[in-house]
């Protein structure tokens, strides 16, 4: 799963080396812990996919309105959509749609303003499928091998059931969708006001997944 260092000068590595630490804080947390060692629990997994929902819902149709722009045109794709899957997960785990935790509802407020009146709204937006979707599409992976055993035989008629969310189709797929990602942010300037405000804003996508993790709690 080790990607190739990303082009020198390219927004992908600014972001990857600027976000590094913040990348290691969230993996630390109690909860993202608790899932890696398969102690999270299905209620607990399901609370967090019932608040990504919320995030992917003020994301994702914000990000394909405007994906002919150049900062979104090579990253984004149809393909990367998630909402259905989380959709289709939360039915498997028999939830439905949840209140936003605090924390939830300040991410969808940022996004409804970043597509209000922020400057570089197009930036803003990548930097958040930046860390989400490239972020499914890497550690997620790792997550959804470790959950697929930790649920297996708790109720689920298969292993996957409620495990859709990290499923982008083959590994063929997948990495292709990855490959495209990290291709288009390989290709876009590392500096200016659009990639100063990419980096501000992937870094504030990883605070308030901090938040959001505190808030969720996670098993002793
Ligand atoms: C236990 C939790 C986690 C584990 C084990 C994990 C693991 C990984 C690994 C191994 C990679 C590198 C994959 C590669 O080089 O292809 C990666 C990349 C990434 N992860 Fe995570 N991750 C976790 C949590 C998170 C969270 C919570 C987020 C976002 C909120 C996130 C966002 C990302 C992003 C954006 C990348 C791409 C970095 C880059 O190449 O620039 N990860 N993760």
């Amino acid at each position: 799963m080790a990607a190739s260092e990303p082009a020198a000068g390219s927004l992908a590595q600014r972001l990857r080396t600027q976000t590094a630490g913040a990348h290691r804080e969230a993996e630390r947390t109690p909860l993202m812990q608790a899932l890696i060692a398969g102690r999270a629990g299905r209620a607990l997994y399901g609370r967090l996919l019932q608040q990504l929902l919320l995030v992917y819902e003020a994301l994702e149709p914000r990000v394909a309105a405007r994906g002919q722009h150049p900062w979104l045109a090579g990253a984004w794709s149809p393909a990367l959509a998630r909402r259905q899957a989380l959709r289709a997960d939360l039915t498997a785990f028999g939830l439905g749609p949840a209140a936003p935790l605090p924390a939830t509802a300040a991410y969808v407020e940022r996004l409804a303003a970043i597509d209000g009146a922020s400057p570089q709204p197009h930036a803003r937006l990548l930097a958040h499928v930046y860390v989400r979707h490239l972020g499914d599409l890497s550690g997620g992976q790792i997550l959804q091998r470790v959950l697929a055993r930790a649920f297996a035989g708790h109720g689920s008629a298969t292993p996957a059931a409620g495990l859709s969310f990290y499923d982008f189709g083959s590994a063929e797929q997948r990495d292709a969708l990855a490959q495209r990602l990290r291709t288009a942010l390989a290709a876009l300037p590392a500096e200016g006001a659009e990639a100063d405000a990419a980096v501000d804003e992937a870094l504030w996508a990883f605070e308030q997944h901090l938040r959001l993790f505190d808030a969720l709690g996670a098993p002793a």
